[in-house]
């Protein structure tokens, strides 16, 4: 697992989005997995300012998102839909049959759960997987005590999950009690990840990544078993690491 120690977001940020640029330039049909959130908006902003100014194409690129909240309508705009649309989708050229979020809104979330990791499959394997971290661990939303031998499922968000991500509805009630996730296998069949991590409240989860014991009850261990992880992580991030 290499590291690499930023300063601040703003480092992060303009990192991610080199990591990123350089091997969608490489291979203009890679396979590119992506996460919300808030850390790697920063780096969204940084590709759609390269695809402005540089003119990078991503008109052969595909994508799949990590995960979608399940019962939240794509229109909603609290959907990951809607923040992948916001943030870089309506800015770059990407086609839109091209880009692919689990489906929050079907009817019948197994088969949903199914179907995506077998699109998964059918495309190849992903390029380069984008990861956040939450506070507690997690990864996609495989929240802890999550098989590392998962594939993508439905999940009952954790208390802690659903308050992180209060602040960005109206009131924790809003906050959907289920998602579609990629599993831990599904992260794991990337041939190359990048995991971002920014600020304080990162600090905990990463010093124990870097501790470097992998176990079910910390899902971003599952990573240290992995040949080609990166972590983009800001000084704040790491200030726990010994
Ligand atoms: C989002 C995702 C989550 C986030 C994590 C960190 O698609 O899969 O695992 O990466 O919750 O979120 P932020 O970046 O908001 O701290």
């Amino acid at each position: 697992m290499d590291v690499i120690r930023v300063k601040d977001y703003k480092e992060l940020s303009e990192q991610a989005a080199k990591f990123v640029l350089e091997r969608v330039k490489k291979n203009p049909k890679m396979i590119l997995g992506l996460a919300t959130g808030g850390t790697p908006e920063g780096m969204y902003e940084q590709l759609v300012t390269d695809h402005r100014t540089a003119g990078t194409s991503y008109k052969q690129v595909t994508t799949f998102n990590l995960d979608e909240y399940a019962g939240l309508p794509r229109k909603d705009r609290n959907s990951y839909y809607s923040y992948m649309r916001e943030q870089l989708f309506d800015h770059i050229d990407i086609p839109n049959d091209q880009v692919h979020l689990p489906n929050g809104e079907a009817e019948d979330w197994q088969e949903e759960c199914l179907q995506y990791e077998q699109a998964i499959a059918e495309a190849g394997q992903v390029d380069v997987q984008v990861l956040g971290i939450g506070g507690n661990g997690h990864i996609g939303f495989n929240e802890p005590g999550t098989s590392f031998d998962s594939t993508t499922h439905i999940v009952t968000l954790d208390e802690s999950t659903r308050k992180a991500n209060a602040r960005y509805f109206s009131n924790l009630d809003e906050v959907p009690t289920h998602a579609l996730t990629m599993g831990i296998q599904t992260i794991m069949r990337a041939k190359e990840i990048v995991l971002l991590a920014s600020g304080e409240s990162k600090a905990d989860a990463m010093a124990r990544l870097l501790q470097g014991e992998a176990d079910e009850s910390f899902p971003a261990s599952a990573l240290l078993s992995h040949p080609n992880v990166t972590v983009i992580a800001d000084e704040e991030a790491l200030k726990k690491v010994t």
